[in-house]
């Protein structure tokens, strides 16, 4: 079986060069797994997560997503909108809509249908108990609900592969047990991929592999 996510030789630094955040990396993720990605802050693994969803283009090195290369531009777009749902560590939700409108903005990317749209939606709501926080606005939520509404919106499109950045990163610890709980339970039912950036090693424990980063490397 080809894995799901596979990266080879993967560099990418910032500052023309002057700052090298990843030097080499290899990785190779295959379909229904869940991954750790821990390692101390500031040795990558936001950057990592961003150059796996193409939000950001590696120097050099191969990236390749469900068998597709991360270069190509429209390739790239693409697999984000479709393949690819994405929890940011402060959840990126625009705070003047609603959460439902936010959860519908990546339908409307992908020109989905809206009845299916609006029926996925109130399902993933139930399942995180945002049912009835669906219509205020986000600037209205408290963080554990804004980081489950994120969640609900990395959701909408069914995507293949889920990357969380420390989602829970910003939550008490009751809340973050919950959203953690939440995230497993929904990607192990629906047998998806999921790579987790991860400081915290019992959320890690939790995952089937943990992989730590280090001087640019796996
Ligand atoms: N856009 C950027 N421009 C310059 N430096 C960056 C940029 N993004 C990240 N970095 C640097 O790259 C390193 C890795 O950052 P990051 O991937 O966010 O680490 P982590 O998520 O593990 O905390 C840090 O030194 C950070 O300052
Ligand atoms: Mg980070």
């Amino acid at each position: 079986m080809n894995p799901f996510v596979k990266i080879h030789d993967a560099w990418k630094s910032f500052d023309q060069g002057r700052v090298e955040v990843l030097r080499g990396v290899n990785l190779e993720v295959n379909e229904g797994e869940i991954v750790a990605l821990c390692g101390a802050s500031g040795c990558g693994k936001s950057t990592l997560l961003n150059c796996i969803s193409g939000l950001e283009e590696i120097d050099r090195g191969h990236v390749s997503v469900s068998g597709h290369d991360v270069v190509n531009e429209s390739v790239r777009v693409n697999l984000l909108r479709k393949h690819i749902g994405y929890v940011f560590q402060f959840h990126h939700l625009m705070q003047d809509l609603t959460l439902a409108e936010n959860c519908y903005v990546p339908v409307i990317a992908v020109g989905g249908a809206r009845q299916e749209a609006l029926e996925r939606m109130q399902e993933l709501a139930e399942a995180t108990g945002m049912s009835h926080r669906l219509h205020q606005r986000v600037r209205e939520l408290s963080g554990g609900e804004r980081q489950r509404g994120a969640l609900i919106r990395s959701l909408m499109n069914d995507p293949k592969l889920l990357l969380c950045d420390e989602p829970t990163g910003a939550l008490d610890e009751k809340n973050r047990e919950k959203v953690f709980d939440l995230l497993l339970d929904l990607v192990r039912k629906n047998g998806r991929t999921l790579i987790l950036a991860t400081h915290d090693p019992e959320l890690a424990a939790r995952c089937d592999r943990t992989l730590r980063m280090r001087d640019g490397r796996i």
